[in-house]
């Protein structure tokens, strides 16, 4: 159907194992290649180990399946990378620096690199933050994430790389597991309201933060992959929203369909890093350029979520919905 060449860099990670299904399905098992440090033994397409810090190695990988489309996911999120600041900046920056330098010896055509919500901080407007508000953001993950961005529009000026990318609020999915990420409290949450447990909110309870339903996410990336060139009028990376809401409101949501469900709120570290983003989003210039359109809000992400997270635990049969 296509002749496209897909590498994904990160295929185990929240995003990538779903992207990866979503990428088969449009184009081929063959042409969709996963890769990450490790073998996931769920894994039965074609897979190859990379890690990303060896750019011989993408290149390898790149010249043995005649890639000419990459989705590079790899990263250390907020959260974790404020352990580490140095490693984070060097797996997050290195890496994404090796797969542009890869891609533009090798003539690859198109790349997806994630941005992230991250790259605002106290200087943007809280609510509907425009999608050129001030970039400050004070972790090391919303630093590596402004500097990727404007590597992507340094070498799609400079070599013409078809460098496409997303800022993604908070990423709630079913299928996968977040980890290191500010904004994985959403996700958890239900894992717990779904078993009948307590969930301790390691977030304020009247903390917004912007937050996406894994279908939109992965839907924004194809589509900001399949548009024409010309319609992409920002090289950096497009704000993209979905819902916007706080630890209590989605603590309601899921109270209409988990009605015993109990939430603790025991703010950490990870709060500042919350408060230090916007509660909401303004995205009109992805619907503009390209058509962009959420099909989640709260209610109905948290509706599919504990349908199937309830068919997961095997919990269906009986279940009140
Ligand atoms: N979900 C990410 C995080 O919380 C933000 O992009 O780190």
């Amino acid at each position: 159907m296509s002749r496209n060449k897909i590498l994904v860099i990160g295929a185990n990670g929240q995003i990538g194992s779903v992207l990866i299904e979503s990428l088969r399905n449009i184009f081929g098992v063959d042409n969709v290649i996963a890769s990450d440090i490790w073998k996931n033994e769920d894994e039965n397409g074609r897979f190859e180990i990379i890690n990303a810090l060896d750019s011989a190695r993408i290149a390898e990988v790149v010249d043995k399946y005649k890639i000419n489309q990459i989705y590079h996911l790899a990263a250390i999120l907020s959260a974790k990378g404020e352990d580490n600041p140095q490693q984070a900046w060097d797996i997050n920056m290195n890496s994404l620096m090796n797969v542009f330098e890869v891609a533009r010896e090798k003539g690859v055509k198109r790349i997806f690199f994630p941005s992230s919500i991250a790259v605002f901080g106290n200087n943007a407007p809280k609510n509907n933050t425009p999608q050129d508000a001030n970039l400050s953001p004070n972790t090391v993950y919303g630093i590596s994430k402004v500097a990727g961005e404007l590597w992507a529009e340094y070498y799609f000026d400079k070599y013409g790389l078809d460098v496409r990318s997303l800022r993604y609020p908070g990423v709630i999915g079913y299928q996968s597991e977040p980890g290191g990420g500010t904004t994985d409290y959403a996700v958890d949450i239900f894992h717990y309201a779904v078993k009948g447990e307590t969930y301790h909110c390691f977030l304020k309870e009247k903390t917004a933060l912007p937050m996406i339903y894994m279908a939109d996410a992965i839907r924004a990336t194809i589509e900001l992959m399949a548009a024409p060139s010309v319609n992409i009028s920002v090289r950096t990376s497009y704000n993209l929203a979905s819902a916007s809401f706080t630890p209590s409101e989605l603590a309601d949501s899921i109270k209409t369909f988990e009605p015993d469900f109990k939430i603790i709120y025991k703010p950490d570290g990870r709060q500042l890093i919350a408060e230090s983003w916007p509660a909401s989003i303004d995205d009109n210039q992805a619907r503009m350029d390209w058509g962009w359109k959420p099909k989640y809000d709260l209610q109905g992400m948290t509706a599919d979520m504990i349908f199937h997270l309830r068919e997961k635990y095997g919990l269906l049969a009986g279940s009140a919905v």
